[in-house]
């Protein structure tokens, strides 16, 4: 029996290799749990907002602030919808969708991260793949976008893989210094080229009403 209220918690995507859920209070926990673990060299960031650079124990709080901030402002005209990534049982990182106007956009863009010990193994690319298939398949929607800083191999070389379209760059803060995001799209044009039909969602339908997506 799914949730009467919030279907959100009851979304999940399926790989072959992993799975994507909705992050609820007991999710955050172990995804938390990731985090602190690290998720890059700490000489560097990939994240514009720099929220790896807090030490334990306001690095969880502040993952769970973001998440409960995210569920609370889920709307039709904006969203965020957080995601557990889970392989062999294991959480291994997060990823996201979020979306202004989706109604007149279609558009939705992602971000994801993983655990370092869980790195350089293909599960980057693997959940990339689920959340597109998420936004795509599961919502209709006509483009996704995405960003990584200049220095940023691993997220550009999945982005790149995949044909995602260069967008420009932008200069942004990094560290209180200058950072330049390369931006990049994907029409659903260039997806269903790519599109896979190994990967299964439950939940969805209730979700698109909740956002109110027709
Ligand atoms: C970005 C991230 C999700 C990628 O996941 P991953 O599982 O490590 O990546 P994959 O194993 O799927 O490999 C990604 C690609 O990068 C390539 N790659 C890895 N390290 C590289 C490097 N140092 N230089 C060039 N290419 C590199 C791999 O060969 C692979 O390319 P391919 O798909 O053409 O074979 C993960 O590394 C991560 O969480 N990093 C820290 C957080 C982060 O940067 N998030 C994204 C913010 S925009």
């Amino acid at each position: 029996m799914g949730h009467p209220h919030w279907p959100l918690f009851d979304l999940e995507v399926r790989t072959p290799r992993l799975t994507l859920r909705y992050i609820d209070d007991a999710l955050g926990v172990e995804v938390a749990g990731v985090a602190s673990r690290g998720v890059h060299d700490p000489s560097w960031t990939p994240f514009m907002t720099p929220w790896t650079d807090h030490e334990s124990p306001d690095l969880e709080r502040n993952a769970f602030r973001f998440w409960w901030r995210s569920r609370a402002e889920t709307t039709p005209e904006r969203w965020t919808i957080n995601l557990a990534v889970i392989a062999d049982g294991t959480v291994v990182g997060a990823t996201g969708l979020s979306s202004e106007r989706f109604d007149v956009l279609r558009s939705f863009e992602t971000g994801s991260w993983l655990g370092r010990e869980f790195q350089g193994r293909g599960l980057g690319r693997e959940l990339r793949e689920a959340v597109l298939h998420l936004g795509f398949a599961g919502f209709d929607a006509a483009l996704a976008t995405t960003g990584a800083f200049a220095d940023n191999e691993p997220s550009l070389a999945i982005t790149r893989g995949l044909g995602y379209e260069p967008e420009g760059r932008r200069r942004v803060v990094r560290r209180d210094e200058v950072g330049e995001i390369h931006g990049f799209h994907m029409p659903r044009e260039h997806w269903a080229t790519i599109r896979r039909d190994d990967i299964t969602m439950t939940g969805v339908e209730s979700v698109r009403d909740l956002l109110a997506i027709h």
